[in-house]
């Protein structure tokens, strides 16, 4: 879908599109009242090296922020997306990741870790 959005987009439009963008407050996306399981902030904070799993906040930030120009914050977003971005990442659909970052992440992710990660960022952002 965004591809052919963008392709019609000159690097004026895209960089004015991201200035207004980024001039823009974070909205809160979505409502989640699920109870984070402690494993699930032992995943975020810390990783889990016995599955090369390295912790989500290292690099998007304490508070799901995002981190400069590489890391986009996740807090406040929809867990559907969420759920699905990362399901993508782990089966290879979405590759547009610099390195496989997103992907060598995602792919030792368990679907309840999905659920749980993507309720965690959206509590975040509430
Ligand atoms: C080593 C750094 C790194 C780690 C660790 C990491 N991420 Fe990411 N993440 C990235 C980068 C870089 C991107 C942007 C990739 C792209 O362009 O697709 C990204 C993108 C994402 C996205 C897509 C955001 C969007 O707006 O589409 C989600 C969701 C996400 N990460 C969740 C996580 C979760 C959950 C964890 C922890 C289990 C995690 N990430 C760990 C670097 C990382």
């Amino acid at each position: 879908m965004m591809h052919y959005i963008s392709k019609e987009l000159t690097d004026q439009h895209i960089s004015d599109l991201a200035s207004y963008y980024a001039s823009q407050p974070a909205l809160v996306n979505t409502v989640s009242n699920v109870t984070i399981e402690a494993s699930t902030q032992t995943l975020v904070t810390t990783g889990d090296m016995s599955r090369m799993i390295i912790s989500c906040a290292a690099c998007h930030g304490a508070q799901g922020e995002g981190n400069g120009d590489i890391f986009p914050a996740l807090a406040g977003q929809s867990v559907d997306y969420t759920v699905r971005t990362l399901k993508a990442y782990r089966d290879g659909s979405r590759n547009n990741d610099i390195n496989a970052t997103m992907r060598n992440v995602a792919k030792n992710l368990t679907n309840s870790e999905i659920e749980q990660l993507a309720h965690y960022y959206a509590q975040l952002g509430q």
